[in-house]
C-alpha cells in the first residue's frame, strides 16, 4: 500500500534546543540551567546549534533532504521577552523563516509552546493561560495567513511530570498536587490558543501528546489494572479532555485519593474550554511502558520494563514499531474523525563522523524504516494519519541530558556549528522521494 497524496514527510526541532540566545528574553530554561547539577555536562541553550543565525543553512538542509514539512517552534521568550508584549523584530525573524520554507515548497508546522516560556511565568498559576493566549494572538496575527498546521502545546504530561512533579525540567518544582494543577492549566492553554487560531480560516490547531502504550508485565488481573492505571495517568488524562470526553472519572478519583482533596482548580466550564478544539492530534511516540501492580503511594503501579533482551536505542529506550502501529489504529477507532499526525518519533544513536567524514548511523536507518512501515500498516488498517515528522532534523540540546544524546538526521559539531547529513538523512531523502519506499 502506498501513502496517500499530500502525506507530510518531515522532521522537527524546537527553538530552545537549536536557536541559541541571540537577544531573546530570559526563559525559565535559562534559569533552570544555572542550577548546579540540573543539566548533564553543565550545558545550556545559549548557543545550541546557533540556528537563529544559521537558519538559512537549516533551510538548505531541509531542501537537501527533500522534506515536505518542517516542525519548529517560535521561541516564546523571544517573541514575548517580558512575557507580556510581543517584540516585532522577533516576529520579523519568524516571518522570514516561514517565507523561506514556503518558497522551498516546505509546509511549516509551528509549535507555540515547546517549553521555553518567559521567566516569571509558571503553569502552576492559572494566569499563565491568559499570557499564553496573548502570545498565540501575536504569532497568529503575523503567521496564520500562511501557516496551516499549528501545535499549541508540546507534551502536557511531560511538562507536568518533569517540570512540576519531579523537578527534573524547568521550572524545577517537585510537588504532585502542583503538577496536576499545572497539567490542567497547560490544557486550558491549548483551548485558549486553539480558539485564537481557529478564527483564521485555514489554520488547524492541535496539541502534541507524548503517548506511551502501557502493557501489563504478566497476565495477572493486578498487572492489567496497573497498565490501565498507568494509561490513565500518562495518556487518557490528556487525550480524553482534549478530544471532548472530559477528564476520565477513574483518574479523577485517583487524584482525589492521592492528593487528599478535590480538584477544585478544575472549574465549571473548563472541560468545555479544552475539548472540541482539536483539528488533529499530534503524537510524539518513542517507546512503551510495561507495568506491574504496586502498593499505592502515590500510584498503585510501577514501571518494570520493557526488560530483558529487546532492541534499544543508546538511551536504553525499547525500540518497538509494532506498538506505534497499534497505537495509531487504537486512536483512530477510539476517536474517529480526528486526523492523526506523528509530530515526533526517533531515537538516540550516538554515531559520530568516521575517518571519511560521514556518519554511518545504520541503526537509525533501521529505526526509521520500521516506524515508517508501522505507519503504512496503520494506514492500511484505516487509521487517518496525515504525516510523519521525525525527531529530529539535527542533533540538539536534549534538555536535562544536555548535548550527549544525539537524535538528529543531521550531525552537529557543537564546537564549530558544522552540520553533516548522516546516512539516515540520505536514506530518509530517498524514502521521501520514493513516496515512502526506499530502494
Ligand atoms: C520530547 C520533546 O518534545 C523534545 O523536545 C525532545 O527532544 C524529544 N522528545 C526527545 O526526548
Amino acid at each position: 500500500m502506498s501513502f496517500p497524496g499530500g502525506f507530510l514527510w518531515g522532521a522537527g526541532t524546537s527553538a530552545y534546543q537549536i536557536e541559541g540566545h541571540h537577544g531573546r528574553g530570559e526563559s525559565v530554561w535559562d534559569e533552570f540551567c544555572r542550577r548546579p547539577g540540573a543539566i548533564e555536562g553543565g550545558g545550556d541553550g545559549s548557543r545550541a546549534c546557533d540556528s537563529f543565525l544559521r537558519w538559512r543553512e537549516d533551510v538548505e538542509l531541509i531542501k537537501d533532504l527533500g522534506l515536505g514539512a518542517y516542525r519548529f517552534s517560535t521561541g516564546w521568550s523571544r517573541v514575548m521577552p517580558d512575557g507580556r508584549r510581543a517584540d516585532p523584530k522577533a516576529l520579523d525573524h519568524y516571518e522570514r523563516f516561514v517565507d523561506a520554507l514556503l518558497e522551498a515548497g516546505v509546509e511549516p508546522v509551528l509549535t507555540l509552546n515547546h517549553w521555553d516560556m518567559p521567566a516569571g511565568l509558571s503553569w502552576a498559576r492559572r494566569s499563565t493561560v491568559e499570557a499564553f493566549r496573548v502570545y498565540a494572538e501575536a504569532v497568529a496575527g503575523r503567521l496564520a495567513d500562511r501557516v496551516a498546521w499549528w501545535i499549541t502545546q508540546n507534551e502536557p504530561w511531560i511538562i507536568a511530570l518533569l517540570g512540576y512533579q519531579l523537578g527534573l525540567h524547568a521550572p524545577g518544582v517537585a510537588d504532585l498536587g502542583t503538577a496536576v494543577k499545572a497539567g490542567h492549566h497547560v490544557l486550558l492553554g491549548h483551548g485558549a490558543a486553539a480558539d485564537v487560531l481557529r478564527a483564521y480560516s485555514g489554520a488547524k490547531a492541535g496539541c502534541a501528546l507524548s503517548l506511551f502504550p502501557c502493557d501489563p508485565a504478566t497476565d495477572s488481573e493486578a498487572d492489567w489494572a496497573a497498565a490501565a492505571g498507568s494509561d490513565g495517568y500518562v495518556n487518557r488524562w490528556y487525550l480524553d479532555p482534549l478530544l471532548g470526553d472530559g477528564y476520565p472519572a477513574d483518574m479523577r478519583e485517583h487524584w482525589e485519593r492521592a492528593l487528599g482533596h478535590s480538584l477544585d482548580f478544575i472549574r465549571d466550564g473548563d472541560e468545555a474550554a479544552i475539548g472540541g478544539r482539536s483539528d488533529f492530534l499530534g503524537i510524539n511516540y518513542y517507546t512503551r511502558r510495561v507495568m506491574a501492580a504496586a502498593p499505592p503511594n502515590p500510584f498503585p503501579w510501577r514501571v518494570v520494563g520493557p526488560s530483558g533482551d529487546v532492541a534499544r536505542t543508546d538511551e536504553g529506550w525499547e525500540i518497538n514499531a509494532d506498538a506505534l502501529r497499534d497505537l495509531l489504529i487504537g486512536l483512530s477507532r477510539r476517536f474517529p474523525g480526528t486526523p492523526l499526525m506523528i509530530t515526533e518519533n526517533g531515537g538516540v544513536f550516538g554515531d559520530a563522523p568516521t575517518h571519511d567524514g560521514l556518519v554511518h548511523d545504520n541503526r537509525r536507518i533501521a529505526y526509521l524504516r520500521d516506524h515508517v512501515e508501522a505507519v503504512r500498516a496503520a494506514l492500511a488498517a484505516g487509521a487517518d494519519v496525515r504525516g510523519y515528522l521525525h525527531w529530529s532534523l539535527m542533533d540538539n540540546f536534549e534538555w536535562a541530558l544536555g548535548y550527549r544524546p544525539r537524535f538528529g538526521l543531521v550531525h552537529v559539531d557543537y564546537a564549530t556549528g558544522v552540520r553533516t547529513i548522516k546516512d539516515s538523512g540520505r536514506y530518509y531523502a530517498q524514502l521521501i522521494a520514493g513516496g515512502g519506499t526506499a530502494p
